[in-house]
This record gives structure tokens, C-alpha cells and sequence, in this order.
């Protein structure tokens, strides 16, 4: 089973191909870009400034020596001369095997970060260690497999604080948070734990993932019977690449078994999405995706197949000791969520990585929050990456997002 959210996982990206019918052609996956090639332009010159908006190319530098972009829209478009000062900061954090461009691959009218800058918030979009961006250490080079030792314990641990801490020192204010799908994960797993509750504000989270039992079921049936040999050859990976070989092959092979119809199961996967315009889609493919770790994509699965939210698990007794002084990795525990921080959650019913049920037991952990600190928005219609890229995610998801933040700062 655990291959189930190694495969749902790896192919989270094709889903966004496989709803745009012009697009669903196998031979897409040729086309996708080089995420080790660094273009030389950064995301603000390339998916901000050419909209006239301002925007500042900053590095965070996490405890464990990895170098992270993060970009800064400190105002509106309309806004003249310097930012104001006092604007409520808020970080947007994006999910796996993609980066922060994907936020803002619509319009300034439509998508999450401009909206939030026009709206008077000092917006600042991080960027995930081993994407296009952030892809520096202190010593270390992506060539080195110690490069690629971290799973989304180490964005809990590590990447999420550096960034926290970088923008309350410029800022000196509490910060607001905008999480998609893993990057509610690490959110929610962090609060849990009592980082960065301090320095919080609100947090909205945006197809929110902690329980992946319900992903998928079809798949996991097929995946545990035929691929178990499979992870074993991609565990000694070091680096996820998408679009290398090894994992190329590895998403053909699955395609390729009989009785899979890799269109119908790429949709399947995520959930259609209602809502993307197809030149977004273009535009996603161009930029997308990312790398991340071997190791972080096996938590993820093992998050799937035992159901709930622990530590990387060595599955080796004397490893696991080795790392935690326990036999089994230590839990998550989500009902240690401080009960007064302000949390929205929005997720999507044909969202099937984000799934309904799995949800509601993240809900279930949630019913003793206060209730007047809970906000939660269910849209029917939504799939996963309609909440990062839907042409209507202003109307529908962000403007409720806006309220929220309103309504709980200063409060
Ligand atoms: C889709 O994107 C294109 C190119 O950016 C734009 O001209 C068009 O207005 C967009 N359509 C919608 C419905 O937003
Ligand atoms: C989680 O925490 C709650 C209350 O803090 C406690 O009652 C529960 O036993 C804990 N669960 C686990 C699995 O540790």
C-alpha cells in the first residue's frame, strides 16, 4: 500500500494535463522542463514585476544549512511610492513537486498573492529546499545524496521557522499563512507540536491534507500487487525528479499495467478540476514540476498506508531508535493544536488527494477548537489545484480567505 501515495503523489502534476482534454497526450511528459536548469530569472522578475507590481528577491538560510528563495510583494499595484509600513504579513506556502510560481500563474485579478498585495497585505511566497529556487546549501551540492536526506520533517523542522522568523524580524508584526495541500501538512504538524504558534496570526488552509487513508483506493490495489519491487529501486534515489528517467519510467510502467487507463486514473486521482483556464495550464506545464526528495515521497506514503500523522519511519527498530530513542516514529499529535488560533479550511468535494473523508477526520482532531477560531468551507465543485489556479478562486475561495484574515487581525 505504500505505493498507493507514491503514485497518487508522483502523478499529482499530470492531473492538472489530464483534466484539459487538449493536453492529455502521454508525450506531455517529454515537454516538461528541466526543474535543475536555472533560468536566470527569478520569480519576481519573471511572474511579478511584468505585471507592475513591486517585488524583492530575498534568501533565507535554514538551521540545517539550505538556502531558500522567498519572494516579497510588499504593496499593491496602485500603491505610489514606499510600502506603508504596518501591513499584515502573510507567507504562502505551496505544495509537493511544484514551487510558489504556481501561484501566480493568473492574473493579477486572479490569482492568491497579487489579490492579497491589492488588498493590503505584505505578501511574502516561499519556496520549498530542492525546487527550482532553492536549490543552494551552505556546503552541500544537489549532486550529493545528503543533499536529498530530508522528508517533510525537516520543512516542519526546519524550512517552515526560517521563513517565520525571517519575516517577523522585518516585520515585527504576527504573520498570517496561507498553506496548500503539503503545505497545510507542515502547517498543521507544526502547530501541533507548538512551532510557530507564537508567532501566528491565522492560517488558512487550502485543500487541507493530514489523513490520506481515502485517496485512492482503485490504484492502491493495483500499486501494492505489481510495483512493491518499484520503490525499492526509486528508495535509493536521492533526488525526486519528476521528469528523470527513473521516475519517467516508473509512471509508464504503472500506466502501461493492464487493465490502467492512465487518463481516466490521472483524473481520477486528483479529482477533476472545474476550473482552470487552459492557458494557465500551458503555463503550469512550462514551470512545472518540481523536485523533492525520494525520502520526503515515501513519507508521504507511509502517511497514507498507516493512516496516521507520525515522523519519517526508518521501519528498521534500530534506526528508528537511533533517531527518536523509540521503536515506532513519534506522532503527530493534531489534537494539540492550541484551540484559540484561527484556522480556515477549504476543501474541495472532487478534491480526491484532499479527500472528503479523510477531512472529516482531521475535523474530527478540530472539534474542541473554538468554535468562533473555526471556519470551515466546503466547495463542491472544486478539485486540488482549482484552489491555486481556478479562474474563480477569487469569488469562491480567496475572498473568504480575505474576510478571515480581517476578521482575526488585531483580534
Ligand atoms: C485565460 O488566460 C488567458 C491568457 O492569460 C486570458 O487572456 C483569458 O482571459 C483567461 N480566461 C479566463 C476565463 O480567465
Ligand atoms: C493526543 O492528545 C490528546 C490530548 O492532548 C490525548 O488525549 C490523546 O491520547 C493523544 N493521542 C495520541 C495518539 O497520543
Amino acid at each position: 500500500m505504500a505505493l498507493l501515495g507514491f503514485a497518487a503523489l508522483t502523478l499529482c502534476f499530470f492531473s492538472v494535463t489530464a483534466s484539459q482534454p487538449h493536453a492529455a497526450s502521454p508525450s506531455r511528459t517529454a515537454s516538461f522542463p528541466d526543474p535543475s536548469s536555472s533560468s536566470s530569472l527569478g520569480i519576481c522578475a519573471s511572474s511579478v514585476i511584468v505585471h507592475g507590481y513591486q517585488c524583492q528577491e530575498l534568501h533565507v538560510t535554514t538551521k540545517d544549512g539550505y538556502i531558500l528563495s522567498l519572494q516579497r510583494i510588499p504593496q499593491g499595484r496602485a500603491e505610489v511610492g514606499g510600502s506603508s509600513g504596518r501591513k499584515p504579513p502573510v507567507i504562502i506556502q505551496h505544495g509537493v513537486l511544484v514551487d510558489g510560481v504556481t501561484w501566480l500563474l493568473n492574473s493579477p485579478e486572479q490569482n492568491l498573492p497579487m489579490i492579497l498585495a491589492d488588498n493590503g497585505f505584505d505578501v511574502w511566497i516561499a519556496n520549498t529546499r530542492g525546487t527550482r529556487f532553492s536549490r543552494k546549501h551552505t556546503y552541500l551540492d544537489p549532486s550529493n545524496p545528503a543533499f536529498w536526506d530530508w522528508s517533510w520533517d525537516e520543512l516542519v523542522t526546519y524550512d517552515l521557522p526560517a521563513v517565520f522568523d525571517y519575516v517577523a524580524s522585518q516585520t515585527g508584526q504576527k504573520i498570517n499563512y496561507v498553506g496548500h495541500s503539503l503545505g497545510t501538512l507542515i502547517a498543521l504538524a507544526s502547530f501541533s507540536e507548538g512551532s510557530l504558534v507564537d508567532q501566528l496570526q491565522a492560517a488558512a488552509l487550502l485543500s487541507p491534507i493530514a489523513y490520506l487513508s481515502h485517496m485512492n483506493t482503485a490504484l492502491g490495489v493495483i500499486a501494492a500487487k505489481a510495483f512493491v519491487g518499484e520503490i525499492t529501486t526509486l528508495f535509493g534515489l536521492a533526488e525526486f525528479n519528476p521528469l528523470g528517467l527513473p521516475v519517467t519510467a516508473f509512471v509508464k510502467s504503472l500506466c502501461h499495467h493492464p487493465g490502467v487507463d492512465c487518463y481516466d486514473l490521472l483524473t481520477a486521482l486528483t479529482g477533476k478540476n472545474c476550473c482552470l483556464n487552459s492557458s494557465t495550464v500551458d503555463l503550469f506545464l512550462k514551470n512545472e514540476p518540481q523536485s523533492t526528495s525520494t525520502k520526503n515521497m515515501v513519507h508521504l506514503a507511509q502517511t497514507v498506508r498507516r493512516g496516521v500523522l507520525e515522523k519519517f519511519n526508518y521501519v528498521r527498530p534500530d534506526y528508528n531508535i537511533m533517531h527518536y530513542g523509540e521503536i515506532m516514529p513519534p506522532v503527530y499529535n493534531l489534537s494539540n493544536i492550541p484551540r484559540d488560533l484561527p484556522l480556515f479550511l477549504s476543501y474541495g468535494g472532487q478534491d480526491a488527494l484532499s479527500d472528503v473523508i479523510d477531512v472529516g477526520s482531521l475535523l474530527d482532531y478540530l472539534k474542541l477548537h473554538d468554535v468562533d477560531k473555526l471556519s470551515v468551507q466546503f466547495v463542491k465543485d472544486y478539485g486540488h489545484a482549482d484552489f491555486v489556479m481556478g479562474v474563480n478562486a477569487k469569488d469562491i475561495v480567496y475572498n473568504s480567505v480575505l474576510a478571515f484574515f480581517r476578521r482575526h487581525i488585531g483580534a
